[in-house]
């Protein structure tokens, strides 16, 4: 058998992406799937943002730069962090990285190692758990309950905290379940997170993806953290940009150091046309962006209405930001279908791939089997026609 390194071998594919390759390998084949699964905007990178990797290639910026960014694209990462988050940052302090993926993977390799234990609240994205593993560290999963909007409250992450925690990934807007940590939520985590002094990494790539009062910064809120605090963040899904891969990290400036050591080993620095690009994305107009979330702001509302009229499934929280649904669909799963039950949330969309050809993704790598979670990061129209079939195929599983 192929001997491969232990923490590679063990390491789980990306359901996300799993669910999505399938849906794309069925089109091709000549399917009329509709993809509910990805985790990107359907909208179009910005004109003045390509324009700006136009006007690179042709002054030929094609050059290796520092590993972890241009001075000019850390100056304007400072200016969004002032601008959209109201934190100072110096140029020493920030970096870039090829994805908010890798700036997530290589903070977490650089402060965690064998022995440690880093808390994530669930349902969360499936990719911190693995990387945490590959680390050498352990996740520890602690499930932010459906009563409490899928936030993780202060007595549970009192209680989650032992001699061994290192560290906490928290993700608001969150994926998979849209909940926003409100000020109120963030004021009571943070009296616990000062006093414990572990790691907080703030994944905030859904940061303006909120409808209806925005998602505050934790570390706006207890400046204390900011010494033992790490930002990471995407030009990914703000600015529509998911095939560019250019990242966010922020932190104090040993880590910094420390992190851009390790890119400069592994990787290098993130593509230099995507990295004036994203200067563009950060210091130019914004009101793509308010232009885009508006109309997820109606998608969202669409969805909620329909995924609250479909039979098993229950959605009693808004989701309040990013572009994902998080139904329940306890109902549907023990019933059985050709013969055995359906199970959890992953067997349900097989089965809605294959009978409505709807994809989706299961709720089990994000930590809550007897969910799925939808994506509306696609048209009125794709999800419409989603919805209708998937109400049929619900329908008839339930009838039996
Ligand atoms: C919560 C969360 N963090 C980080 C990322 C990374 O995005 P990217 O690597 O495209 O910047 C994603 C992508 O789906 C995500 O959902």
């Amino acid at each position: 058998m192929l001997k491969l390194n232990r923490r590679v071998a063990a390491l789980r594919p990306s359901a996300t992406m799993a669910a999505e390759a399938r849906a794309t390998e069925l089109k091709e084949a000549g399917a009329d799937v509709i993809s509910l699964a990805a985790g990107e905007p359907d909208f179009d990178t910005p004109e003045r943002i390509k324009e700006a990797a136009r006007r690179a290639l042709a002054a030929g910026q094609t050059k290796y730069t520092a590993a972890s960014g241009t001075t000019a694209l850390k100056q304007a990462i400072c200016y969004k962090l002032k601008r959209d988050n109201g934190l100072e940052y110096e140029a020493a302090e920030v970096m870039a990285s090829a994805g908010g993926k890798q700036g997530a993977f290589n903070v977490i390799a650089t402060l965690f190692d064998e022995g440690d234990e880093v808390i994530i609240p669930t349902p969360a994205w499936v990719s911190f758990a693995e990387m945490v593993r590959l680390s050498g560290a352990q996740p520890k999963l602690v499930r932010a309950s459906q009563d409490h909007g899928f936030r993780l409250s202060a007595a549970q992450l009192r209680s989650a905290i032992s001699a061994r925690t290192r560290g906490i990934i928290i993700n608001s807007p969150c994926n998979p379940t849209g909940a926003v940590y409100r000020e109120e939520h963030l004021r009571e985590l943070s009296r616990v997170l000062a006093e414990s002094g572990i790691w907080v990494l703030c994944d905030d790539v859904y940061e303006h993806m909120t409808y209806g009062g925005s998602a505050p910064h934790l570390f706006r809120i207890e400046p204390r953290l900011r010494y033992h605090g790490i930002v990471l963040n995407s030009l990914s899904k703000t600015y529509a940009m998911t095939g560019w891969r250019v990242g966010i990290v922020a932190g104090p400036r040993e880590v910094i150091q420390a992190v851009a050591r390790l890119q400069g080993q592994n990787s290098g620095n993130p593509n230099s046309i995507a990295q004036a690009a994203a200067v563009e994305a950060l210091k130019g107009p914004q009101d793509e962006v308010a232009t885009m979330v508006a109309e997820f702001h109606k998608r969202r509302d669409y969805v909620v209405e329909r995924v609250r009229a479909l039979p098993g499934f229950s959605l009693p929280n808004l989701p309040e930001g990013a572009f994902y649904a998080f139904p329940e669909v306890s109902p549907l799963l023990s019933v059985k279908w050709k013969g055995a039950p359906i199970g959890d949330g992953d067997g349900l969309a097989r089965i809605l791939l294959d009978e409505a050809q709807v994809a989706l993704v299961g709720g089990n790598d994000f930590g809550a089997p007897e969910h799925v979670r939808i994506s509306y990061a696609t048209s009125m129209a794709n999800l419409q026609k989603a919805f209708d079939r998937i109400e049929g195929v619900a329908r008839r599983i339930l009838e039996g």
